[in-house]
């Protein structure tokens, strides 16, 4: 059974849920979307020359038994943060987002929001992003922080640890800082629902 951890949701930005799943857990589900899922290995750059992410990618959809068994798990996990704080309105769990952020390539994703103008279909958009930490920042990686900017402009780093799932809502502009060693690896969700209003 999972642990909530309240004492992280410091006002609005974001809520952690600790240790949701085992070292082995987490080794099976790397295992298991890298043998399902093919790598996307990209760049994503705004204006001329800035490159706002370096990173690979998998698209992960839950089209086997175990990956709908960790789909479910993960909408518990969901309903378990949205109905302690965030009581949003939401609907679906879209495909998952499994990534890599290398430290010999600089891997990093600058700041931006998960739910913008473009991604509004049919009078729903992203409401609720997770990020479950698939390694330790201890010892598997340097640098890689995960950063929010507050309204004043003021950077909160989260406090999260291997196993760790983070739930923020999907305005927020969030980044993760650049990777100098080792690599970061995260299985990123979004949750729909219904436009704000
Ligand atoms: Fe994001």
């Amino acid at each position: 059974m999972y642990k909530l951890h309240p004492d992280n949701f410091e006002g609005y930005w974001y809520f952690t849920i600790k240790n949701c799943f085992s070292d082995q857990q987490l080794k099976n589900i790397e295992a298991l979307i890298k043998q399902s899922s093919p790598e996307e290995k990209g760049t994503m750059s705004k204006g001329e020359d800035k490159l706002i992410r370096t990173s690979t990618i998998r698209w992960v959809h839950p089209n086997n038994q175990e990956l709908s068994e960790l789909y479910q798990s993960l909408i518990e996990l969901v309903h378990a943060a949205n109905n302690t704080h965030f009581k949003f309105s939401l609907t679906y769990l879209e495909p998952l987002q499994y990534t890599e952020y290398y430290g010999h390539e600089g891997g990093h994703y600058d700041f931006h929001v998960d739910d913008t103008i473009m991604l509004t279909h049919n009078n729903e958009s992203r409401k609720l992003s997770f990020s479950l930490l698939l390694n330790d920042p201890e010892t598997d990686y340097e640098g890689g922080d995960f950063l929010f900017r507050r309204g004043g402009g003021e950077i909160e780093k989260a406090d999260i640890s291997k196993g760790d799932i983070m739930f923020f809502a999907s305005p927020v502009p969030h980044k993760v800082d650049v990777v100098t060693r080792g690599t970061r690896k995260s299985l990123v969700g979004w949750v729909r629902g219904p436009c704000w209003k």
